[in-house]
């Protein structure tokens, strides 16, 4: 996933990347079929920890990278997770959660996977909000979450940013206690979160990981706390 260039440009809110340093907190990459080649391997000598792979949009789309990319990082001991990224204009979220789950959505409880996100953000390709009321999409939400706990366990994580979370769910706070929150913020801090966390899970804090592939992404917390989310202990 990506926010929009040209969105990110017309707010004004594009920034530097913050300079890469060695953080105490695990450091994760996101990918997609933008990604089609990795070399794991190099990604876990640069001290990558975690990997979100895009599964599924819609009901419409399975990437085809997936499945190499899923049992590629987890060769390398890359603590992994898939995400899907949501078309709330198309179909129920039952109906995507069990999408997303018959194509590699799943999680177990092996330590190294980590629980299903669900990318809910911009519309790429129309009304911001897939033209959905505020009550309408938490609505959605609460569906696919539901459908994908009583599945697998586990709540699904919700990636989204703060600022369409509020206009797009009127800052609904109905997710704080269950869904871990994965926050996409490209600055030198997280920023304002959304209603009712306190903290976010996961920071995706740049569209840019060089020199690995995709997004960079941050563990709010230690290696134990990591193994102990994928875990769901
Ligand atoms: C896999 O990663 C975990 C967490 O960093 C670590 O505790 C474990 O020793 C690693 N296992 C192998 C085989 O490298
Ligand atoms: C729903 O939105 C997605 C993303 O913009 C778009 O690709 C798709 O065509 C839309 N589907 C319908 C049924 O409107």
């Amino acid at each position: 996933m990506q926010l929009s260039f040209a969105f990110l440009t017309l707010l004004g809110l594009v920034v530097a990347s913050p300079t890469v340093e060695k953080r105490a907190q695990p450091a994760g990459i996101d990918v997609s079929n933008f990604q089609p080649t990795i070399n794991w391997a190099t990604v876990k000598a640069n001290g990558i920890s975690f990997a979100y792979i895009k599964a599924t949009e819609g009901t419409t789309y399975t990437s085809p990278s997936f499945s190499s990319q899923y049992t590629g990082s987890y060769n390398q001991n890359i603590t992994r997770g898939a995400y899907h990224f949501a078309h709330p204009n198309s179909s129920s979220g039952a109906t995507q959660a069990n999408y997303f789950l018959a194509h590699g959505g799943g999680w177990s409880a092996d330590g190294r996977t980590l629980p299903g996100a669900l990318d809910i953000e911009y519309n790429p390709s129309g009304a911001t909000c897939y033209g959905l009321s505020q009550a309408a999409m938490v609505s959605w939400i609460k569906d696919f979450s539901n459908t994908y706990q009583a599945k697998t366990t586990r709540f699904p994580v919700i990636y989204t940013t703060t600022d369409w979370w509020t206009q797009c769910t009127g800052n609904s706070a109905a997710f704080a206690s269950t869904n871990p929150l994965w926050l996409a913020r490209y600055a030198s801090s997280v920023g304002t979160l959304p209603a009712g966390w306190s903290y976010e899970t996961f920071w995706q804090h740049s569209d840019n990981a060089s020199p690995n592939p995709g997004d960079a992404d941050i563990f709010n917390g230690d290696a134990a706390g990591l193994a102990r989310m994928a875990k769901g202990s």
